[in-house]
């Protein structure tokens, strides 16, 4: 285990996870590890290779092979599939489609569980960002945070975002879009989306990025304080 605070930061896509996980590095001066990310690449690197997504065997055969890097700025968007930035690729359309299918696929979590174990041991505080942090690749960490926020507060964020970024602006759709996609992860065989029983909820409907991200550092204090 790192020698600083290992704080995992868990909750389905929309809650501002992103965001506040990125933010809460930069204020305790910890690392980020973002897995989704590595996800994403894995799922880039599929559909590069003509893989049809929904064949498992198929992405089993094929995730060994996958060279992935990540960054650990939380300041700094950095993924790497075979050495080449993907870091824009990997949010895209197609990506985004495919990347709860092959996530579903066990050999791809136990590969990327164990290097997210391995990625967020080292020196100093580190927080990583997922699904399973908590539950599956950290169930030792220091502080479990589980980010929740009602599926319409989430299409909203999401449809402001898309829109901010030139994209459709079309709340039904990526309502849809999100209940199919929470329907995956928390139905899903393996790891499936769900707080730790020792997570700390935090629900964002109603709270700003700024609120949760002082909101979480108090509670990462609070805790380091009875670590001592
Ligand atoms: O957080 P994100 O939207 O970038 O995640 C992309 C996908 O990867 C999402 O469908 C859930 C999956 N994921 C996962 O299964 N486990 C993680 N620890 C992180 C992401």
């Amino acid at each position: 285990m790192s020698d600083g605070m290992v704080i995992a930061v868990d909750g389905p896509a929309g809650t501002g996870k992103s965001s506040v996980s990125r933010g809460l590095a930069r204020a305790l001066g910890a690392r980020y590890l973002d897995t989704g990310a590595m996800y994403r690449i894995v799922t880039l690197a599929v559909l590069r290779s003509g893989i049809d997504p929904s064949d498992s065997e198929a992405v089993a055969a094929a995730v060994d092979d996958v060279d992935l890097a990540v960054g650990y700025d939380p300041d700094e968007d950095r993924s790497f599939l075979a050495g080449e930035d993907v870091s824009a690729e990997i949010r895209g359309d197609a990506v985004t489609q495919a990347v709860s299918a092959v996530s579903a696929v066990p050999a791809v979590r136990a590969r990327l569980v164990d290097l997210q174990r391995r990625l967020s041991d080292g020196s100093g505080s580190v927080v990583v960002e997922g699904r399973d942090i908590g539950t599956v690749v950290l169930p030792e960490a220091d502080v479990k945070i589980f980010l929740t926020a009602s599926p319409e507060v989430r299409a909203r964020r999401r449809n402001t975002q898309n829109v901010a970024n030139g994209l459709a602006d079309d709340y039904a759709s990526v309502l849809a879009d999100v209940r199919r996609r929470d329907h995956l992860d928390s139905t899903r065989a393996v790891s499936p989306l769900r707080a730790a029983d020792d997570a700390l909820v935090v629900d964002t409907s109603d709270m700003t990025e700024t609120d949760v991200v002082a909101h979480l550092q108090d509670l990462v204090h609070q805790r380091a304080g009875v670590r001592g």
